[in-house]
């Protein structure tokens, strides 16, 4: 089904699923537009840690062990947002073993898929199972302006959704719809366009991750293999919050860690896209960054992130 961007297809996934005070497992930290989805439906919200490997499924095994009942489980498996990171291949095929087996829906959320900088987009948990919707978009490929995404999971649910569409929108502007439609099936244009991007991203990231290295050497930085994300750690005497302001006048900006936050504070952590902008731009944004932390004011210590 095509949708006005993969957020409305989160939403209405959400609304044709979830009762309120349903089980909703989310990832910590988590996608801020699926937290807004999931606390507007009135879920009650469990949130599973993230490693350098994904989501930590034998976490959400024990708890599912334990009794939890999730209706289902959100997960941006390929290029996370805001961690950057990848949920290996052999946790993709437990999880979905682990819906089969408990009943719940996986939303495998994936706007970053085709951002893989080896140009080899992990294989999907789709693959692994019927019981997966999986979300699609063009706006990290093309344009986020067209507002154009697309879901694809079991046929009952997508009734639901259309059904759900027709009250929200009655349709995508097939205008838009056209225009995606068009680029994407100019075969040698969309190839040779995706090619460029990787490079573009890869070489960006590279250029931020070496940037951090040199001028913010205590600070952990994850080291992407795809999609848009840095996640940094600063040291624990840095809160984020407060040094956003002090950035924002050194023309740098960052999204603060906590607010990805589901249970924990997070205000070690901050989110760097490093997409947007040629490598020089991104070296000097980190400059910057530096200079503002080095100015900073003394703060209370808080707790690691
Ligand atoms: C993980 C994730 N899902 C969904 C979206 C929504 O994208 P769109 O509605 O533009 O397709 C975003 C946008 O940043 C995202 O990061």
């Amino acid at each position: 089904m095509v949708t006005s961007g993969s957020q409305q297809a989160l939403d209405l996934v959400a609304r044709a699923v979830l009762d309120p005070g349903a089980d909703v497992v989310v990832e910590d930290p988590a996608y801020v537009g699926a937290l807004q989805v999931f606390q507007a439906a009135g879920a009650a919200l469990h949130p599973v840690p993230l490693d350098d490997d994904g989501m930590c499924v034998d976490v959400l095994e024990r708890r599912l062990h334990a009794g939890l009942r999730p209706r289902l489980v959100h997960t941006v498996a390929s290029f996370h947002n805001p961690r950057g990171v990848t949920l290996a291949p052999e946790r993709r095929v437990r999880l979905a073993a682990l819906a089969e087996r408990f009943g719940f829906l996986v939303v495998e959320d994936d706007p970053y898929g085709l951002l893989a900088f080896d140009g080899a987009p992990p294989l999907p948990v789709a693959a692994h199972s019927d019981r997966v919707v999986r979300l699609g978009s063009a706006s990290k490929v093309l344009a986020p302006a067209l507002r154009v995404g697309w879901l694809t999971g079991p046929p009952e649910l997508t009734a639901a959704v259309e059904r759900l569409k027709q009250c929200t929108d009655l349709c995508t502007s097939s205008l838009t719809q056209a225009v995606t439609a068009d680029l994407l099936a100019d075969t040698p244009w969309f190839d040779a366009h995706l090619r460029a991007l990787r490079t573009a991203v890869a070489s960006r990231a590279a250029a931020f991750t070496a940037a951090v290295a040199e001028r913010l050497p205590d600070v952990g930085c994850s080291i992407p293999t795809g999609g848009m994300f840095c996640w940094l750690r600063f040291p624990p005497d840095v809160d984020t919050e407060s040094l956003l302001p002090r950035a924002l006048a050194h023309g740098v900006g960052f999204v603060p860690g906590a607010a990805f936050a589901v249970d924990r504070p997070l205000r070690g952590a901050a989110r760097c896209c490093f997409a947007s902008h040629p490598e020089d731009v991104v070296t000097e944004a980190v400059r910057r960054l530096a200079l503002a932390v080095s100015r900073r004011a003394p703060r209370a210590l808080h707790a690691a992130t």
